[in-house]
């Protein structure tokens, strides 16, 4: 099964791809999460990425395309796949399509987690991230058991250095520009499904496995 997430930043993308991967067993790949583990292990790569990353822009297609690619070929996606931040243009996506049309294989879900701009800026400035691992929380809705301090790995939490207000702004924009389009493109293809996603986290969870069964 081979799954892309869409929705603006913050509307929940990352926390339903991960639920997903662990219940279909499919990796769950996020740019952004290659983005972040690269600027933090100082590659080339990463420091590039973070120019684009910290006002809020996109990183070039040709650049996220490539590592993307990469990374749908490798031995653990011949059972599908959850792609959460990417496609996130109409060329990534076209990229995207053409190189499943190679394999003959497509896109089986565009899962759009519907969430107004209103209710972003909010969760944003309340999300904390582990340097190490990756996991998500919420200061509100899904604390750590100790303050500052990933349940999971036990490494350090931090605020993004692009969830501050006015760089959350400018992804809202970056969003509607050039990513909300990909909601027309994949319902011309007849794979697109909406979800509330200002909801109960494990709601909008029970609302995406109805839709893939
Ligand atoms: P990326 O990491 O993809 O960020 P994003 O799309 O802006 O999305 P987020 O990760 O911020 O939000 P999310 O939807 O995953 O929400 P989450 O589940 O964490 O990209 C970052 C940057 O990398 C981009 O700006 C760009 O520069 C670059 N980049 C990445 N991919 C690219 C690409 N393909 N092309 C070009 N550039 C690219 O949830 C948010 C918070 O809300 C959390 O705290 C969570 O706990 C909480 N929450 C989640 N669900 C609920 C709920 N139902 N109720 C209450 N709280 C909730
Ligand atoms: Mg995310």
């Amino acid at each position: 099964m081979k799954i892309v997430m869409l929705g603006a930043p913050g509307a929940g993308k990352g926390t339903q791809a991960k639920m997903i991967a662990d219940k279909y067993e499919i990796p769950h790949i996020s740019t952004g999460d290659i983005f972040r583990a690269n600027i933090k292990n100082g590659t080339e790569l990463g420091k590039e990425a973070k120019t684009y990353m910290d006002q809020g822009a996109l990183v070039p297609d040709e650049l996220t395309v490539r590592i993307l690619l990469d990374r749908v070929v490798k031995a653990d996606c011949t059972n599908g796949y959850v792609l959460d931040g990417f496609p996130r243009t109409i060329p990534q996506a076209e990229v995207l399509d053409a190189k499943l049309s190679e394999m003959n294989e497509k896109i089986d879900y565009a899962i759009n987690v519907d969430v107004p701009d209103e209710n972003i800026v909010r969760r944003m400035s309340g999300r904390r991230a582990c340097v190490n691992c990756g996991a998500t929380y919420h200061l509100v809705h899904v604390p750590p058991k100790k303050e500052g301090i990933c349940d999971k790995c036990g490494n350090e939490l931090i605020l993004r250095d692009d969830d501050k207000e006015e760089t959350v702004k400018n992804r809202l924009k970056v969003y509607h520009d050039q990513t909300q389009p990909l909601i027309d493109f994949y319902t011309a293809k007849g794979v697109l499904k909406s979800v509330d996603g200002t909801v109960d986290m494990m709601d909008v969870f029970k609302a995406i496995t109805d839709i893939l069964g």
